[in-house]
């Protein structure tokens, strides 16, 4: 991997870090997640990085994908599992990482931080998926607690938040080696037992998959923004709120994913309504690999 790749990765990482300090440090019940995802999108630009993708703050069974709405008024109670998934990038180089706050401590919490970990300590070029999945789900399962089977971790290239190769937290066979000079992030989803996720409203996040031709003149504006401003990464339906009426929002959303020109990503919620706690760091896989969201 090139230096200067290595250090928009690095950069890129402190400033996610130094970040989850600050907001871990502030952060209580009665916090408003509006709030929040704008107070951390808007440090994530201020630290001179870009938004991989909106931040996504999934309370209890809300695993994945929630971001606030434009009017969210959701606030923080106490004993919430509140996850937070930040994406930062430079030039397209991107540091993936989530963490959970609970005003007290939580089991599932110390589980994820430390099945992240376990995977940090067998990560190293020339490990297979199956050798990372294996520390991950053996950290869990001695504890007597499961993860979300359908959620993975992944790679990370340019410009790109979810690549090549998966890396499950079960354990699996996959013989896919991880190589020197890949990124990849890890993030272990857990929950009392096993369990899954499933696709619910609303739908918040959305991303560029290809140019249609659409009728709505908003539809033909937002995508262009997200082809060009966003370079195909995951926004937020709130980010438009000042420009478009709701209406006329949400009718152009509709429209551009029925035509196929926009990803939408339904959040996902476990599947029992389980509450669930995430950890997830990004690691350069050098020859002694580096976490760069450390
Ligand atoms: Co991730």
């Amino acid at each position: 991997m090139d230096d200067e790749i290595i250090e928009k990765y690095k950069k890129a990482g402190k400033a996610g870090a130094e970040i989850k300090k600050e907001i871990l440090e502030t952060i209580k019940p009665g916090t408003k997640i509006l709030n929040l995802a704008e107070k951390i999108e808007k440090m994530i630009v201020d630290k001179g990085c870009g938004i991989a993708f909106p931040v996504n703050i999934g309370i209890n069974e809300i695993t994945a994908h929630y971001t606030p709405s434009h009017d969210d008024e959701r606030v923080i109670e106490k004993g919430d599992l509140v996850k937070i998934d930040t994406g930062l990038h430079v030039d397209g180089f991107v540091a993936d990482m989530a963490y959970t706050y609970c005003d007290q401590p939580h089991e599932y919490i110390k589980a994820a931080e430390e099945a992240v970990k376990a995977a940090l300590d067998v990560i190293k070029p020339g490990v297979t998926v199956g050798k990372v999945s294996e520390a991950i789900y053996e950290s869990v399962e001695a504890k007597g607690l499961g993860v979300i089977r359908n959620l993975t971790g992944h790679g990370l290239d340019e410009y790109v938040i979810h690549g090549p190769p998966n890396i499950p937290n079960i354990r699996n066979e996959n013989n896919a080696v991880i190589e020197e000079g890949m990124a990849i992030a890890i993030e272990p989803f857990i929950t009392e037992s096993d369990g899954t996720v499933k696709d619910s409203q609303p739908t918040e996040i959305y991303s560029f998959l290809q140019p249609k031709a659409v009728r709505m003149n908003e539809a033909r504006q937002i995508l262009e923004v997200s082809a060009i401003e966003f370079n195909g990464l995951p926004f937020a339906k709130r980010w438009f709120a000042g420009v478009f009426s709701q209406m006329k929002l949400s009718m152009a959303l509709r429209q551009l994913v029925q035509a196929e020109a926009l990803h939408p990503y339904p959040v996902l919620k476990e599947s029992q309504g389980r509450p669930v706690a995430q950890a997830e760091h990004t690691i350069l896989v050098l020859e002694d690999p580096v976490v760069t969201t450390l």
